[in-house]
């Protein structure tokens, strides 16, 4: 981490997890566990369906909510879409775009950079996530592979636009699979880090969060199955306020 130049910032993602009771009750809970004091950026990013419950509860507490995916179109004929602005009156501040996951299901490189658009112009944080596949990585292109698909979700973004946008750097072959990054693996280069917060995902845990937020480079996680239990999330925050 790297407080003096980008915000820490610690992000669930919740997936297609926890319904809006669950919600409530989790929101409940993790409440009651954030202590006072300086802390980093908090978010989880919660089913569209669980967002009004988590934002009832959180409501005047530090920790933002945010959505797994928008439409890039402000509104129309988009059965099943939600709109940037609908997010932002739901009461969200992020919006993950580009998960491996949803590009699996067929959203490209412009999807991504239309999404990012829209959430910027919306006024939310947008959290864009890259990673290479396990092939790619022993193939040797995982650099090539990221630096496109960054340059791609922020093509004709301005800098200063770019710097309140967030990027999760998530290895496919570590999502959901235990299997996490070394610290150094993790840290994607300082090139595209000096004003943008880069956050690591991909089986960051209570266990191994302190030894890969120590890397300078990485300013924070974006966490899948940890982020359910109220005590682990809590666990990865209490290590993203050591002392960087
Ligand atoms: P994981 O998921 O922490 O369960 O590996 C991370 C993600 O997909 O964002």
């Amino acid at each position: 981490m790297n407080r003096k130049y980008r915000k820490t910032l610690i992000a669930g993602n919740w997936k297609m997890n926890k319904t809006p009771s669950e919600t409530k009750e989790f929101m409940l809970a993790f409440k009651g566990l954030i202590p006072k004091g300086r802390w980093c950026d908090i978010a989880l990013c919660v089913p569209a369906v669980c967002i009004p419950a988590a934002v009832r509860v959180m409501r005047e507490t530090r920790v933002g909510i945010g959505a797994e995916n928008c439409n890039a179109n402000p509104s129309g004929a988009y059965t099943g879409e939600i709109s940037t602005d609908m997010l932002v009156d739901a009461g969200c501040k992020y919006v993950i775009i580009g998960h491996s996951e949803r590009r699996a299901m067929g959203e490209t490189d412009q999807d991504v950079n239309q999404k990012t658009k829209a959430a910027l112009a919306a006024g939310l944080v947008p959290i864009v996530c890259c990673g290479e596949s396990l092939e790619q990585r022993e193939s040797l292109v995982t650099e090539e592979w990221i630096t496109m698909q960054i340059k791609y979700a922020l093509e004709g973004i301005e800098a200063d636009q770019v710097r309140k946008s967030v990027i999760a750097y998530e290895p496919i072959w570590a999502i959901g699979t235990g299997r996490t990054a070394t610290p150094e693996q993790a840290e994607y280069g300082s090139k595209i880090s000096r004003a943008t917060t880069i956050l690591y995902g991909g089986s960051m845990n209570d266990k191994n969060a302190e030894e890969l937020l120590a890397q300078p480079d990485i300013d924070g996680g974006l966490i899948g199955g940890a982020s359910l239990v109220p005590e682990k999330f809590l666990k990865i925050i209490e290590a993203a306020n050591q002392d960087a």
